[in-house]
C-alpha cells in the first residue's frame, strides 16, 4: 500500500497527534505523518514531533501570509492529506479549496450541535443527555462539513468539564483513525 503523505495540524497537547502517529505505523494503514504544523511555540505536541521524528514547522497566524508559509512545507513534503488535530484557527478557503475532501477535522461534540469553542461548559449548562466526537470533512463553515465517524457517550450527573474532555478524547483516539480508513476506503 502506499501511504498517503499526511501533515498534521496542531495547537496544543498532541494527544490526537500521537494516537495518529501510532495507528499509522500499522503497514495497512493509509496515512504516514510526514509533517507536523503548529501554530503555538508552546505546544505540547511536538514533543511527539521530535519523539518520532517527524518534520515540523511553526507559523505565526499573527502573520497575514502565514499560509504562503503552509502552502510551500505542504508542497515540499508532497501531502496530498491533511488532519486537524486540535487546530484551534480557522483554515482559509484557498487550503480548504485545494485539499477539498482531502483536509479532515476532529471536534469535540456530536456536530452539528455544539461547534466552535467551549463545547463542554456549553453542554454542562444545556443539561444534555448525550456527549461525543465528530471526524468531519472541513468545509468553508466553521464545524460544518460531512461528518465522517461520530462516536457517543451518555453523561454522567457527576460529569465535570474535565471528565467530559476525558471521555471525549477517548472516543476520538478510536474514532480518528477509523475516519481516515473510511475516507480511504470510500
Ligand atoms: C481535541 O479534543 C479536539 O477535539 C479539540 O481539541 C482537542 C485537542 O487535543 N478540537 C477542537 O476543539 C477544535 N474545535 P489534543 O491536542 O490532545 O489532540
Amino acid at each position: 500500500m502506499v501511504k498517503k503523505n499526511t501533515c498534521i495540524f496542531i495547537s496544543g497537547n498532541g494527544s490526537n497527534l500521537k494516537n495518529l502517529i501510532l495507528s499509522s505505523r500499522s503497514s495497512n494503514f493509509p496515512i504516514k505523518v510526514s509533517l507536523v504544523i503548529c501554530n503555538n511555540i508552546n505546544a505540547n505536541g511536538i514533543i511527539y514531533a521530535k519523539k518520532y521524528n517527524i518534520p515540523y514547522i511553526f507559523v505565526n497566524t499573527k502573520f497575514k501570509n502565514h499560509e504562503n508559509k503552509i502552502f510551500y512545507y505542504l508542497k515540499k513534503y508532497k501531502i496530498s492529506f491533511i488532519c486537524l488535530a486540535g487546530y484551534m484557527k480557522i483554515v482559509s478557503k484557498k487550503l480548504i479549496k485545494k485539499y477539498q475532501r482531502k483536509i479532515i477535522n476532529v471536534h469535540p461534540s456530536l456536530l452539528p450541535k455544539f461547534k466552535g469553542l467551549n463545547t463542554f461548559a456549553r453542554m454542562l449548562k444545556n443539561k444534555e443527555i448525550k456527549a461525543g466526537c465528530t471526524v468531519h470533512y472541513v468545509s468553508e463553515k466553521l464545524d460544518s462539513g460531512i461528518a465522517i465517524v461520530q462516536k457517543k457517550f451518555f453523561i454522567d450527573k457527576e460529569d465535570d468539564e474535565k471528565v467530559l474532555k476525558n471521555k471525549t478524547q477517548k472516543l476520538e483516539y478510536l474514532a480518528f483513525p477509523e475516519a481516515i480508513i473510511k475516507v480511504f476506503r470510500a
